[in-house]
This record gives C-alpha cells, structure tokens and sequence, in this order.
C-alpha cells in the first residue's frame, strides 16, 4: 500500500488561526450535524484528526461531565494547542492523544460516535481510515464524518484567482494521493468500509466578512511550499495569487462560496 505524503498544509501556531477562520464558518452546520444524530450528555466520542481541537471541545461541552471525548491526531504541534485550551478551559472530559487516523491505538468497541472532519480528504487511504473508525464503535456506535468537495468553491462575481488557488489545490491533492473532491465518493468509501446503510447531507456555507474570505488565501499561502515543491506554480504566480486573494477578501462586493461538505453517517 502506498505511504501517505503527509499533511500539506501548515500544523501548530501557523496553522492555527486558519484552523479557527475554518471552525468558525464550519461550526453552526456541525452543531447541527451532531444534534441530529443524536449526540447527547453521557456519550463516549473520538474525534480522529481534531487538529487543534475546536470540534472535540464543542462536542467535550455537549457530552457533558458524564460522557468523554477522546481526540487523536498525528501532529503534536496541533495537539500541543488543542491541550493549553483544555488547561485553559479546565476540562475534564477530554484527552489528546498523538496517533495515526489508520492506527489510532484507541481502544475497540468503545465509542458511541466516531467523528471526523476534513482528515479523510488528505489521506491517500481513505477507506483504511474508515475501517479503524468503524472498529472504534461499540455495535449500534455511529460514524459522523464532513469532507470537503474544492470543485464546487466559487467567488461571485468569478475571479480568475480564486478559481487558479482550487484548481492549484485539487491538482495537489491528486499529485499526493489525496482528493480535495470528496464529495458523493465518501458514500461508496463508507460502503466499502462495511456500512451497509448510509445517510447523507450537503452544506455549502458562504462567505461574506473579510476575515472569513481570509481562509482561501490562508490556505493557499499554507500550501505554498508544496505546490512549488510539486510543479503546478512558480514562486512569483503564488505569490501574485495570494496577494490578489487577500485583496478579493477586503473587497466587499464579493462573496466566496466555500467548498461544500459532505456530511455522511452510518451505524454500526
Ligand atoms: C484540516 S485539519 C482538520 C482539523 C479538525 N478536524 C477540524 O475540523 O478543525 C486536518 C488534520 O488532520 C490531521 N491528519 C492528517 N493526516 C493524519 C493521519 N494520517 N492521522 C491522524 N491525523 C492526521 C492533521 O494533522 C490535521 O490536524
């Protein structure tokens, strides 16, 4: 099997304020995403990939005193940030452990829901992924995951610009054995894993104030090395691309569709 290439984008303090832009304009849909699946006070919930930990903590919130979150990620820069906020917020609910989405070292039919968003989208084994979520669960156990769909983003009116960052960002993706396109490929993927029955949604949100249309040119400034290091940009083109999204986001009368996420959960 093929290695992954790693995660392209930038982990830690660099990563961070992109991580809060992004869990900002994502929260509302998962809060909404997890009630409807039924997340409530008592229950025990992983979180494979929590990055910096914005969704483990809004989950930790929800679980209650009762119920716990166990989140794993493989960068301890990321978990390093997600841990001082658990100091800060003196949590007790909820733990970091440092781990791979294909091995989480978690312990097996134990969790009520297994979550994660925006991990599968970077791994060059999706369905592998799927296969330890799915062993995490106790029988009846719930998998919740949102991944990204980049074709769908768009800017209106259209700028050349912002169309080059995705198509720069998918061609990335493809060259590392990833897929920033999960869309309706994440029901087969669940299928493949050994769920039988799925249930789907989409969400698109939209981007209106400067500081979220910030994230598209965070990310592509996060994405930099990579996508010189790959041919597909010269050192000058990214930065003209970058400095033309930063003005597209102050501009106003703008809006930026960010990518759709596809919300999907099954049982166990
Ligand atoms: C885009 S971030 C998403 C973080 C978080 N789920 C959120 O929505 O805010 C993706 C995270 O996946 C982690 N990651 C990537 N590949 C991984 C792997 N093979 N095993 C565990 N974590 C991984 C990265 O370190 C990063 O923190």
């Amino acid at each position: 099997m093929g290695e992954d290439k790693g995660y392209a984008l930038a982990t830690g303090e660099s990563g961070a304020y992109r991580l809060q832009i992004l869990n900002a304009i994502h929260q509302p849909y998962t809060e909404f995403l997890m009630q409807r699946v039924g997340l409530k006070e008592g229950m025990r919930v992983a979180d494979i990939g929590c990055g910096t930990g914005n969704v483990s903590f809004m989950m930790a919130s929800i679980v209650g005193q009762s119920g716990s979150v166990s989140g794993v990620d493989m960068s301890e820069a990321q978990l390093d940030i997600a841990r001082s906020q658990v100091a800060v917020l003196n949590l007790k609910n909820v733990e970091f452990t440092c781990g791979s989405a294909y091995d989480t070292k978690l312990p097996k039919e134990f969790f009520d829901i297994v979550y994660c968003r925006f991990l599968l989208m970077h791994l060059h084994h999706p369905v592998n992924a799927l296969v330890e979520m799915r062993s995490l669960l106790k029988p009846g156990g719930l998998l919740v995951c949102e991944e990204a769909d980049f074709s769908t983003a768009f800017c209106e009116p259209s700028f050349s610009a912002h169309d080059r960052c995705y198509e720069m960002l998918i061609a990335l993706a493809l060259e590392r054995g990833s897929n920033f396109c999960m869309g309706t490929i994440l029901y087969q993927h669940f299928q493949d894993a050994g769920f039988s029955t799925r249930e789907m949604s989409f969400v698109q949100p939209v981007a209106i104030r400067p500081e979220s249309k910030r994230l598209v040119d965070l990310s592509m400034k996060e994405a930099l090395s990579a996508v010189i290091e790959a041919g597909l940009a010269t050192p000058e083109e990214m930065k003209q691309t970058i400095t033309q999204l930063k003005v597209l986001a102050s501009d106003e009368t703008t809006i930026f569709g960010i990518a759709r996420v596809t919300q999907i959960w099954a049982r166990k």
